[in-house]
């Protein structure tokens, strides 16, 4: 009788212990095992990315730092912002001065202590699907392909009419000025939708002395002319990856790697090692994410088969998904997946950003992030697959059908913007066939770095085999 008390005692000591926010520190992902139903032999012109230690952190302050902190720390003065925009539907449900402003803005004092709105990185990693915010998901939708240097001009105009040019106000939105009009020009894509925020890296390292990350009016170095496009990735993939980033270029320490969005602000590296100190529980955060569910029934039968030929087709590249998950962290060559090539190819993956960025604040000292250059992009979790339309690095291909029948892609395809739109029969989002390009509206995969070939694997499947395994993927 004792004995199950003491049980029951420390079953429930365990049960509170569980349910307070801990540091998180996943077991590694299993890397696949051998089984006779399961293809787990890594393809040729693959290779494994291998882990590496992280930083544990605690997910619940990683939240509150996220929606609440000043990493970035210079916007234009709250009470300005407010006048203008708000109240915003408090969608985070945010207390005091957050709950009035859009999710994608932080109340936080500049480096002067004026109250000022500024950007978060919900900016890019949270988006509408069927009417709801889903946080971690990638944005899809936001316009890159105006040059924005008028609106700066207008909100600085605008301060200092309010508040004088020399008030502690247009201080405090001197750093984010300064930042928004050497990116203007330097970041304007083609297509609505697509996100330039490698090339926002370079701009922005290139404008940091190195070490101590304050700002230089003069680039350190020749920022290349190309804006390569991205497709944000999904923040519930983090947890099963070695490598950040499409190339897997993001290697080191990971928390150090995803604090770079406060470079846009950023006073010099004093403030840099304070923020630093937030991003491991920000990091744990992102790991503690999981994928919303698919909304729809699937066919069970369909769904057993389709995961018979993802196991035979699919998962020696992606891994498998299930009771317990495996996931091959496998770097898949140019050569060999035939993607666009230009992400991986282009400025950010290489020289002078790259030994600029290695030499810097960021990748010396203890926790040092690492870029290291690739020449492939890496098989991605396929967890919510479902809701991460449009398909590839670059957004190229507005739907999992599409994904998976390379003859079918459209070269030229205007999408819904209306997140209600949703195409349930091809996964992804419904989209008119143009027949040129030449419109923001307009993806147009014939660009240099919109191209949508490649990823050819689904090609060899029968239209139903192409179903089952549609209606398989629905279900991770
Ligand atoms: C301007 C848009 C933008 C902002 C703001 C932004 N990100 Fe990102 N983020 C991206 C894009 C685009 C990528 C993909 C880049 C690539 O892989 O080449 C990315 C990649 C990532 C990844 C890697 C995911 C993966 O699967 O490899 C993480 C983690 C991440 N961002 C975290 C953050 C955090 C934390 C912040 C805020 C401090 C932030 N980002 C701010 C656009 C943004
Ligand atoms: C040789 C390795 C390999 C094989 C085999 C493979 N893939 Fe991929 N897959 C990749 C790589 C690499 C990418 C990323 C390519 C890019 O973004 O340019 C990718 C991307 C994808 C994406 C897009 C994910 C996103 O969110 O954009 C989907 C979906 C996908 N694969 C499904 C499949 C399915 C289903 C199969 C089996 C029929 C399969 N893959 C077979 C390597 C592979």
């Amino acid at each position: 009788m004792r004995h199950y008390l003491y049980l029951i005692i420390s079953l429930f000591l365990l049960f509170i212990a569980c349910n307070k926010d801990r540091p998180i520190e996943l077991a590694p992902i299993p890397t696949l095992p051998e089984t006779p139903t399961i293809d787990t032999i890594p393809p040729t012109g693959t290779s494994r990315v291998p882990p590496t230690a992280q930083r544990m952190g605690y997910k619940d302050k990683g939240w509150e730092y996220l929606v609440t902190g000043d990493y970035v720390n210079s916007g234009p003065p709250l009470a300005l912002f407010n006048t203008f925009f708000g109240p915003a539907e408090n969608l985070l449900e945010r207390t005091g001065e957050n709950a009035q402003l859009p999710y994608e803005f932080n109340a936080v004092a500049a480096f002067n202590g004026i109250k000022v709105a500024a950007p978060n990185c919900l900016t890019c990693h949270a988006e509408r699907l069927n009417g709801e915010l889903i946080i971690g998901l990638g944005n899809n939708s936001r316009d890159y392909t105006q040059n924005r240097a008028g609106t700066n001009t207008l909100v600085s105009n605008a301060i200092q009419s309010f508040y004088g040019a020399t008030s502690p106000e247009a201080a405090a939105y001197e750093p984010f000025k300064r930042a928004t009009a050497v990116i203007s020009d330097q970041t304007i894509l083609s297509t609505i939708g697509v996100n330039p925020a490698g090339k926002l890296a370079v701009v922005l390292d290139a404008h940091r002395n190195p070490s101590d990350l304050t700002w230089l009016t003069e680039p350190r170095y020749a920022i290349p002319q190309a804006v390569i496009p991205s497709d944000v990735p999904a923040w519930w993939l983090t947890k099963k990856k070695n490598a950040l980033y499409y190339a897997g270029i993001g290697r080191g320490d990971h928390a150090r790697t995803i604090m770079a969005a406060s470079i846009l602000t950023l006073q010099d590296s004093e403030q840099a090692a304070e923020i630093d100190t937030h991003f491991p529980d920000v990091l744990a955060f992102l790991k503690s994410l999981d994928p919303p569910k698919y909304p729809l029934v699937t066919v069970e039968q369909e769904v057993t088969k389709g995961k018979d030929i993802f196991n035979i087709h699919c998962a020696k590249c992606h891994g498998t998904y299930g009771d317990t998950d495996t996931y091959p962290n496998l770097l898949v060559d140019l050569a060999t997946i035939q993607t666009d090539p230009l992400l991986a190819t282009s400025n950010f993956s290489l020289s002078p950003f790259i030994d600029s960025y290695n030499s810097s604040w960021f990748g010396q000292g203890e926790n040092a992030a690492e870029l290291v250059a690739t020449n492939g992009y890496v098989a991605p979790p396929l967890d919510g697959v479902w809701a991460t339309a449009p398909y590839l690095h670059n957004g190229a291909v507005p739907t999992l059908e599409d994904l998976l029948n390379s003859e079918q892609r459209p070269t030229y395809w205007q999408r819904t913007f209306d997140s209600n739109d949703f195409d349930y029969e091809k996964i992804g989002w419904h989209y008119e066939v143009k027949n040129a390009g030449g419109d923001a509206n307009i993806y147009d995969t014939t660009l240099p770095g919109y191209g949508n070939s490649g990823h050819f694997y689904g090609d060899k499947l029968s239209l139903e085999d192409r179903a089952d395994l549609i209606e398989y993927l629905k279900t991770l």
